[in-house]
């Protein structure tokens, strides 16, 4: 199996490439380590308290809600749990590069459905890709690297067509977007709501706790439970619970960032447009952009003027595309700069967009995952 290897060297620079929070976390965060004896590293984390506050938080039950080390072992969890060799398991592509190599992992068979050149979610082709083997499907809404979503009324329905698998809805963005099947899980959701759904959400993004790792996994009881039986019981460190539990009960510093984000998102799109280079609407902290050929010369000239870009065009169907971070505003003043600048020295002009690549550049035989 392949191995995801992002690339993480060099990043002392403006971070618009890996979809983190750009600023800080919740001031609250940093009252609260401070509140860290030495002593405190001695003792095994335990979870249980910060999961009560998170499920009060959420509106569910505590034994609804799996603290996880960040989304990336909820994947793990959730495709251990859930896989098992002959099953099939189903999600759109282009998408988070972790879904392959866990379903992989388990000796699942991956059926991956190819949106179309709108990127928006393959609906129709994914609900006929779904089979009695289907035992695990991951939605990513909003999804990276696209920022596309998927409606309510879409996830239901599938949920619905595949009652003998999970669901997984990874809603690592949701702040961004705003909506969420969350209350799909409460005691007072509708009748029809599915009962296969498990939302799993992460404090890397809004949060700012990337560095941390802490995320989180919720769903009906009886299948938290399973997925809990294969966790360690240690597997958040205390310094991530305690993080974690200051941050969600900070909404005000929730509200100023997304309010930051949304904000931002809509300077770059306008920003694009104005210099012609063709994107897709986003929902998340980040817009996707297609650049063509010389998308390796403006990642190369935008990391010269200290900004970092990343470039997509080894995902499936994203040839010459490269995404760019959401930060604050001053960040995107400076990105926006950076921008103008760069696509004006490596002479890039609209027309190119859609010239062949580099015979160079030929997509390789082994996919790698960066
Ligand atoms: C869609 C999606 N899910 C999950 C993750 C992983 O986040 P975490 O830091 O919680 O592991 C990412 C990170 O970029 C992501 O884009």
């Amino acid at each position: 199996m392949p191995e995801y290897h992002p690339p993480l060297a060099g990043r002392n620079a403006l971070r618009l490439d890996f979809n983190e929070n750009t600023h800080a976390p919740s001031p609250r965060v940093r009252e609260a380590l401070s509140r860290l004896t030495l002593e405190s590293f001695t003792i095994y984390p335990e979870r249980a308290p910060v999961e009560q506050v998170v499920a009060a938080h959420l509106g569910l039950a505590p034994k609804q809600v799996l603290l996880t080390n960040a989304v990336d072992e909820a994947i793990h969890l959730v495709t251990f749990t859930f896989l098992e060799e002959g099953d099939e398991t189903l999600f759109a592509v282009p998408s988070f590069f972790m879904y392959d190599v866990n379903a992989m992992a388990m000796g699942a068979k991956v059926i991956r459905i190819q949106a179309d050149e709108t990127l928006e979610f393959p609906y129709e082709k994914f609900i006929a890709a779904i089979t009695p083997k289907t035992k695990l499907i991951i939605l990513a809404s909003p999804n990276n690297p696209t920022g596309t979503v998927l409606t309510r009324e879409q996830i239901h329905s599938i949920a619905h067509a595949a009652p003998q698998a999970v669901v997984m809805v990874d809603e690592a963005y949701f702040h961004f977007f705003g909506e969420t099947v969350m209350d799909d899980l409460r005691a007072d959701a509708l009748a029809d709501a599915p009962k296969n759904l498990i939302v799993a959400r992460t404090f890397s993004k809004a949060y700012g706790l990337a560095n941390l790792r802490a995320g989180l996994l919720a769903g009906p009881a009886e299948l938290i439970a399973h997925i809990r039986k294969a966790s360690s019981p240690y597997n958040v460190n205390g310094v991530a619970l305690m993080a974690g539990e200051a941050a969600i009960g900070d909404t005000e510093y929730i509200d100023w960032y997304v309010d930051q984000i949304r904000t931002g998102r809509a300077r770059i799109e306008k920003a694009l447009d104005h210099m012609k280079v063709p994107r897709w609407t986003s929902h998340a902290n980040f817009v996707l952009m297609h650049i063509g050929p010389k998308h390796k010369e403006l990642v190369a000239a935008m990391r010269a003027r200290g900004v970092l870009l990343r470039d997509r065009s080894s995902d499936p169907g994203l040839e010459g595309c490269v995404r760019i971070t959401v930060g604050v505003e001053d960040q995107i003043d400076t990105g926006i700069a950076a921008l103008r600048d760069s696509l004006a020295a490596i002479g890039w002009t609209p027309a190119e967009v859609n010239a062949p690549e580099n015979p160079e550049d030929e997509p390789k035989e082994v996919r790698e995952y960066e």
